[in-house]
């Protein structure tokens, strides 16, 4: 049988009652697989992750190792949720690497997008990598392959979660999710008692605001992208927007315009908000977000955002532009 195929008779989980069943029938699986060694984890805070996180602690405790690799392009709060989360409320054993500097460093005035999430993806194995040797009696791999991952691998595969296991790292992997498909895993997340926010997050990008900090990216600009996200994310909490929308987000382009404040002219950077909505991320609609919003936005970000004097709302569906920017 092959253990990658998920059976015609497997259920959809779609309720606590069957999530729970998952988990149980789960924690016995990774307990007779790795007994009592050490496993490890790259927790980035996303879903798929977040829950084979929160698995693995409930089926081994302490003998999970999550790394959480900052790698400066999360969004603001990111890191602090995970710590939250995993370390302070599900006493997990939790390493936190802040890799800012030498993310950013290397991406020092490299334009190309290819070449953007290529050198973030290296950096990444290999912040990984250094941390996984310094610890000892480690066996184990954990990773939060889903079902789709496993279908588009055999297909044709886009730049996206590119898998496999990265070289120089030999071990076993544990796969608790790979069966499932996205919404199973976030029912499963809440049964493990999950934030409702974490599990239901919208779809965040590997290279994070590095593809929203649009060619070479600067620490400044990077903020501009950081800090108006978080008034975009929470402005679309508190209108009702959030989980109704797939994903949002604002984008800042590496040129400036001439504006004008308190009576002397500005050289500043446009904020452009991108709100859509898709099934399969293949095509998408915009979402047409209310007049009063938009106003909204554009004087808070303008306000209180460094950098910033422009605000622009993207309306071009998905073809003719791709959901990200680069
Ligand atoms: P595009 O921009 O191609 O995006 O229309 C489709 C979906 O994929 C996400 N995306 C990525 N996800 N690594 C990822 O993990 C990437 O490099 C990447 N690029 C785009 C994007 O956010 C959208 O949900």
């Amino acid at each position: 049988m092959n253990d990658n195929v998920r059976p015609e008779t497997m259920e959809r989980i779609t309720t606590k009652e069957l999530a729970d069943a998952f988990i149980e029938e789960q924690v016995k699986a990774i307990q007779e697989q790795v007994q009592d060694h050490k496993v490890l984890l790259a927790l980035s805070g996303g879903v798929d992750s977040s829950v084979v996180a929160a698995l693995l602690i409930k089926a081994i405790g302490k003998n999970l190792v999550c790394v959480h690799v900052n790698h400066g392009l999360l969004r603001k709060g990111e890191p602090e949720q995970v710590i939250q989360v995993f370390k302070n409320e599900m006493d997990a054993n939790l390493i936190y690497i802040d890799a800012t500097d030498r993310f950013l460093d290397k991406l020092a005035g490299v334009k190309d997008p290819e070449q953007k999430r290529k050198i973030i993806g290296k950096e990444f194995i290999d912040v990984f990598a250094e941390e996984a040797s310094k610890l000892e009696d480690i066996h184990f791999l954990a990773q939060g392959t889903i079902y789709p991952d496993i279908l588009e691998s055999d297909g044709i595969k886009s730049h996206h979660n590119v898998g496999g296991l990265p070289e120089g790292l030999n071990f076993e992997l544990v796969e608790p999710v790979k069966l499932l498909f996205k919404d199973e895993v976030r029912v499963v997340g809440e049964a493990l008692g999950l934030p409702h926010s974490m599990v239901y997050r919208q779809p965040f990008p590997g290279p994070g605001l590095g593809v929203r900090c649009v060619g070479a990216i600067t620490r400044d600009r990077l903020e501009a992208v950081r800090e108006s996200d978080a008034i975009l994310r929470e402005e679309f909490a508190k209108n009702g927007l959030e989980g109704k929308v797939w994903q949002y987000f604002t984008v800042v382009p590496d040129f400036t315009s001439t504006g004008i404040e308190d009576g002397k002219r500005t050289d500043a950077w446009p904020v452009i908000i991108r709100a859509v909505n898709t099934k399969d991320a293949m095509s998408a609609t915009i979402e047409e977000i209310p007049y009063e919003l938009l106003k909204h936005l554009t004087e808070r970000i303008t306000h209180e955002v460094k950098g910033v004097n422009r605000v622009l709302y993207d309306l071009t569906p998905k073809p003719t532009g791709t959901i990200e920017y680069e």
